[in-house]
């Protein structure tokens, strides 16, 4: 038995996304579709889990979108909200609450928490000086405020994270810090906030994680937090002078909010108490540390790595501190997801969004769930390409689990109206990979290995076709018509175990299936019989899944390219300024000709250089120029060129270098010839 079986009681959380934009393809294999067919396998044993997440509202995640939209917070966070919690019921994530922080109960609670660290003396006082930016009269954190992070040289780092590397930071810990309000350096200002002492927790933070260690967490998550116990915690603030947010509520902090990741994952709990209220549950169940230890709730954040810091130091810090609460069991987070090559891009939107799938491909979430969870970025970046989601299609889907459904449900009607005979499994070696399947299954999804788990159920059915193929039902129903139908039969029961086998990925064709087979349920428990009996019926054959054109694909691809390039801003070039004047003695010195390229080839073991040898109208002289990358030798041959031809001759890799070629640069770095007319001939002085 795995270490989480053992629990009574799950308590599941997706990381509340920002109410602040719609949601891409990169959000659901981050945080949402792993937890969600983690919870639907828990659902599956029948074991009592609660699977909350909502919005989160706060911060300034939320009050720079509406500056950039001209509106306010509250109509961004009401836009995006509904939209969020659409997409999330379009793909099917279960959640038992999708709730938001901008609700009272959730206000009310993270004061409560606030008050009850305040009133223990855990938070240290401090006054001090901090970013402002005077332009905007407002004091700069978080979001407000970008930087080069001090530990990746990330140049977009923000005043408490860097996304790339995941370090948390303090805005004065930026490099280069600038306001992303007025886009100027900030000025220093003295300001009182409360901060939690997370290096006086140090010391049971790593105990804590060690055990953490001892619990399989994945090595990602537990590299990333020894990393950080290793170069020293230090105090972070849990108030911020903001106008929107939850107010601090003590009197001698009036129009101070809370940091947003103090408030935002107390909006777990939140939610549960919502959820709790709504449906007669008692919320203490699933976070407060129960009488007996063994009564406690297995709680699991399901996150993207960006959020590693605020689940696995910050929050567990606060309910440490707290004392009442229980401690995330574990936090299975996810790398990032890439697309065609390039990371998802919000403001380049370089995305898949999901609504705007959901309008293409109506009706194929099970297919981007599939792909998705085939390429969860569990322990590393992965990469989404519309030629891979085509291919995984076709080749898996289509052409192994849609067959062996499709061929046998043929079959079936042909040779026997669609009625079973059979109530069993008949065969001791399919029932033990049936039998394997389930536990390999099992065990996979309990360590977080969605696509192991998924791999496992394909190759049920990849088995299936196998059995077909040996057996051969259509050359033996003539000459063998008894062992023809076990044959068949035992591929409707095999059909049967799949069905419920994919249920935890892929919801809705399992439900589509069971229909096929024509059972009642639409979902069916792993401990439950299947209802395949002698004299059942089985339904029409129908497709499953449908095959995926190239057609569909390149539409998709070029769609892709005209939203990147349409977002992508309009360069302006980096103009230096002019240099000091010189004589006109300076400039006369300078012998600038006219020629032409009459030979040209790549400098062997370099990658910038290219020989040239050009007709000055004087001579004929080589020159080294580094414009390899840009041009093709055979490609500038007759070119006309402006060339410096008193320059001191210099040695380049070995070739003496005569001069040089005049050259411009673009906006994007490429290098063009300064030509002259082609009126010009060769040795005309250039002035
Ligand atoms: O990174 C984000 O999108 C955050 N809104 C996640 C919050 S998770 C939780 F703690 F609420
Ligand atoms: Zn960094």
């Amino acid at each position: 038995m795995s270490e989480l079986d053992k629990f009574k009681r799950y308590t599941v959380t997706s990381a509340l996304p920002y109410a602040n934009g719609p949601l891409h393809i990169g959000h659901l294999a981050g945080a949402y579709l792993p937890a969600d067919t983690f919870v639907r396998h828990l659902r599956l044993k029948r074991k009592d889990v609660v699977y909350i997440c909502g919005s989160d509202e706060h911060g300034a995640a939320i009050t720079i979108k509406a500056k950039k939209e001209g509106t306010t917070p509250q109509e961004i966070i009401d836009k995006y909200h509904n939209q969020i919690k659409k997409s999330f019921g379009d793909f099917g994530i279960g959640f038992n609450i999708y709730h938001r922080t901008s609700s009272p109960i959730h206000h009310d609670l993270s004061q409560e928490f606030f008050l009850n660290l305040y009133e223990k003396g855990e938070f240290i006082e401090k006054e001090s000086e901090q970013y402002y930016d005077e332009e905007f009269d407002q004091f700069l954190a978080d979001r407000y405020i970008i930087g080069t992070c001090p530990n990746c040289k990330n140049d977009g780092a923000y005043g408490d994270q860097c996304e790339k590397c995941g370090t948390s930071l303090s805005p004065t810990d930026l490099i280069n810090p600038k306001s992303t309000l007025s886009g100027k350096e900030p000025i220093l200002r003295l300001t009182k906030h409360w901060y939690l002492p997370l290096d006086k927790y140090q010391p049971w933070l790593e105990d804590w994680l060690l055990e953490g260690k001892k619990n399989k967490w994945k090595s990602n998550v537990y590299g990333q937090c020894s990393s950080w116990l290793k170069s020293g915690l230090q105090p972070r603030s849990m108030t911020r002078d903001l106008d929107w947010g939850i107010d601090v509520p003590l009197e001698e902090a009036k129009g101070k909010k809370l940091y947003v990741w103090m408030d935002a994952p107390i909006g777990y709990i939140s939610a549960t108490k919502q959820w709790a209220i709504d449906n007669g549950k008692d919320w203490k169940l699933y976070w407060k540390n129960q009488e007996k230890e063994e009564d406690n709730s297995c709680l699991l954040h399901f996150i993207g790595k960006d959020n590693i810091v605020f689940h696995c130091i910050t929050f567990p810090s606060i309910l440490h501190a707290h004392g009442e609460y229980i401690l995330p069991q574990n936090v299975p987070a996810n790398e990032f997801l890439n697309l065609e090559g390039d990371k998802l891009s919000t403001s380049r939107n370089h995305a898949v969004w999901l609504h705007e799938y959901l309008d293409e491909f109506p009706g194929k979430q099970d297919e981007l769930r599939f792909v998705l969870t085939s390429i969860l970025p569990e322990t590393s970046d992965s990469e989404f390409t519309w030629k891979d989601y085509q291919a995984r299609i076709n080749n898996e889907l289509v052409a192994i689990l849609g067959n062996f459904v499709n061929r046998v449900m043929i079959l079936m009607h042909k040779y026997y109206d669609g009625i079973l005979e059979q109530s069993t499994l008949n065969d001791v070696d399919l029932s033990n990979q049936v039998g394997n399947t389930y536990s390999e299954m099992d065990e996979n999804l309990q360590s977080f290995k969605f696509r192991q788990g998924l791999s496992s159920v394909i190759d049920l059915a990849r088995t299936g076709n196998r059995y077909l193929t040996e057996k051969e039902p259509w050359k033996t129903f003539k000459t063998d018509p008894e062992n023809t139908r076990v044959v068949l039969e035992n591929c409707v029961q095999l059909i049967g175990h799949l069905g419920v086998l994919m249920q935890p990925f892929l919801p809705n064709a399992s439900k589509k299936l069971f229909q096929l087979l024509n059972l009642e349920n639409d979902t069916v428990y792993y401990d439950e019989a299947l209802d395949l009996k002698k004299g059942h019926q089985l339904n029409k054959p129908e497709l499953l899944f449908e095959k995926v054109e190239d057609e569909v694909i390149e539409r998709q691809l070029e769609k892709l390219k005209q939203k990147t390039q349409a977002a992508a801003p309009e360069k302006t070039p980096n103009i230096s300024e002019a240099k000091e004047n010189i004589s006109f003695e300076q400039f006369a010195a300078m012998d600038i000709r006219t020629g032409t390229i009459l030979e040209a080839e790549k400098v062997a073991k370099t990658k910038k250089l290219l020989k040239l040898k050009i007709d000055t109208g004087i001579d004929q002289r080589t020159v080294v120029s580094g414009i390899a990358e840009f041009f093709e030798p055979e490609s500038i041959i007759g070119k006309k060129v402006s060339i410096l031809v008193n320059l001191e001759p210099r040695e380049i890799k070995g070739i003496q270098s005569q001069g040089m070629i005049l050259m411009a640069e673009n906006l994007d770095g490429k290098l063009s010839f300064v030509s002259p007319g082609d009126e010009t001939n060769n040795g005309s002085t250039v002035r």
